[in-house]
């Protein structure tokens, strides 16, 4: 069991007030971990503030050797992640290496931060003038992270900020906050200076709410629900904000589709980590030819996938990250099976798991359909035609991943052009994301990208030097 303290200043201290952490598996308790008051929030904010930041080749260093201890470190993370989020540790492993990527790709983008020469004398007003921007870090960062994906996420809020020379409060997920402690603990060997990163755990209301009223705190970063997202903005107005929020992420399956590939892009997709991630499956809207065989192979498909116990290497589906969200997301499934769905796969818990869930026909005002599960449960109906399947993916107030399969580029073409949604994936699975392209959604979805050079973009301002005389 692991005993975390609060992490300021570039210190650690270990103050009375804890809470346990648990594996979501077995209920045992793998941490016990500070909670923080609002002074010692605040505490982190003067210390972020006083930073002394480095020059970017050192940022870019200190990155680098991050990156390198956590890969040395790479199954202490995994078998972290694999305890305190109920992660199947194959699933684990994989994070553990995009967070190497994410890092590495942070140092790679602190040394190319680079101003522009503006054409003073396109104007009369500026012949003779000389002029160009510096990039200026905007301030300290309030990075709030989310449980799914207790390394990766943080490190693509992390590793943005120190590449582009913000210092950073971090506040992880109460549900995992001992990786991120991990994290802070290789980026405290890789020498950044006091005040760069501060970790600041506990309660979400008295941390974060600190931190949003606090105008010296210059962004806010969120991976989390819309609803607490979107508050957290109108909370603080004056402050720029990246908000990653969440989805109802559809897919369209056309008839001339390959199969084969749409059923294994879906099952990836709805059933990966039992469907904790932003962008895993939910809808799918396939034209009549093809609807049948693909409910049935997928139905086959979802059935045979392993759930059980994280630790074995094996396990596809693994506990939800709670018991309450557990009952949620079945009453969700008995609700949508009352209002006329039909179970075509699992439903049912066992072992304290959810297993994947396929449901037919389901009502469009049902919760699996309309809210974000964030859980092992995809929905399949038919529609007439692709202009059908247009609308009811684009009726969801949300829209970050979406994805359609077809073997027609205008087919596809059409699709790219008229789905809401930040990223439109081809003949992909919707799930399907690398750590540099742009991540983000439009509507409910959020606002900003991540993807470390698109994040790191965010936390620059151009500073404006003209040169008279
Ligand atoms: C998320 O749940 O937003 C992150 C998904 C990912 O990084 O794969």
């Amino acid at each position: 069991m692991r005993t975390q303290g609060l992490y300021i200043g570039g210190a650690w201290q270990h103050p009375d007030t804890t809470f346990t952490v648990t594996d979501p598996w077995d209920g045992t308790v793998v941490g016990r971990v500070a909670s923080a008051e609002a002074h010692q929030a605040a505490a982190a904010v003067d210390a972020a503030v006083a930073a002394d930041c480095p020059a970017a080749h050192e940022r870019a260093r200190m990155l680098r050797r991050t990156a390198d201890l956590v890969e040395e470190r790479a199954e202490l993370f995994a078998q972290t992640i694999r305890a305190e989020a109920g992660k199947p540790i194959s699933a684990a492993r994989g994070e553990v290496g995009r967070a190497v990527d994410t890092l590495r790709l942070s140092a790679e983008e602190a040394r190319r931060l680079a101003g522009e020469a503006i054409p003073m004398d396109a104007v009369a007003a500026g012949e003779g003038l000389l002029a160009f921007t510096v990039p200026r870090p905007v301030g300290p960062v309030a990075a709030i992270t989310p449980f799914n994906f207790p390394l990766n996420l943080v490190a693509h809020k992390v590793g943005p900020a120190v590449a582009a020379g913000c210092p950073v409060l971090l506040k992880p997920s109460e549900r995992t906050p001992l990786t991120a402690g991990l994290l802070v603990e290789c980026f405290d060997e890789a020498g950044l200076p006091a005040g760069m990163l501060n970790l600041v755990t506990g309660d979400p209301g008295t941390v974060v709410g600190t931190w949003t009223d606090d105008p010296r705190v210059s962004v806010l970063t969120f991976t989390g629900s819309a609803s607490v997202g979107w508050s957290l903005k109108q909370r603080s107005p004056a402050k720029r904000h990246v908000l990653e929020l969440g989805s109802n992420t559809a897919m369209v399956v056309a008839d001339d589709a390959d199969l084969d590939a749409a059923v294994q892009a879906a099952v990836t997709a709805a059933f990966t980590y039992s469907g904790q991630a932003c962008i895993s499956l939910q809808r799918v809207y396939v034209t009549p030819g093809a609807a049948e065989p693909f409910l049935e192979r997928l139905a086959k498909a979802a059935e045979s996938l392993v759930s059980g116990d994280p630790k074995d290497e094996s396990t596809v589906v693994g506990p939800l990250i709670s018991a309450e969200a557990t009952q949620r997301v079945r009453s969700w499934v008995e609700a949508a099976l009352s209002s006329g769905a039909s179970l075509r796969a699992g439903g049912d818990v066992t072992d304290g798991v959810l297993r994947p869930t396929v449901l037919a026909d389901v009502p469009s005002d049902a919760s699996v359909m309309c809210e974000e599960v964030f859980g092992p449960v995809v929905s399949v109906n038919t529609v007439p035609d692709l202009d059908a399947a247009v609308r009811e993916v684009n009726a969801s107030r949300f829209g970050l991943n979406t994805a359609v399969f077809t073997a027609s580029t205008a087919t596809a073409l059409k699709y790219v052009r008229q789905a809401e949604a930040g990223a439109v994936l081809v003949n992909l699975a919707p799930s399907f994301r690398t750590d540099h392209m742009p991540y983000g959604g439009v509507k409910d979805s959020g606002e900003g990208r991540e993807g470390v050079p698109y994040a790191v973009r965010a936390l620059l301002d151009p500073k404006l030097v003209i040169l008279g005389g």
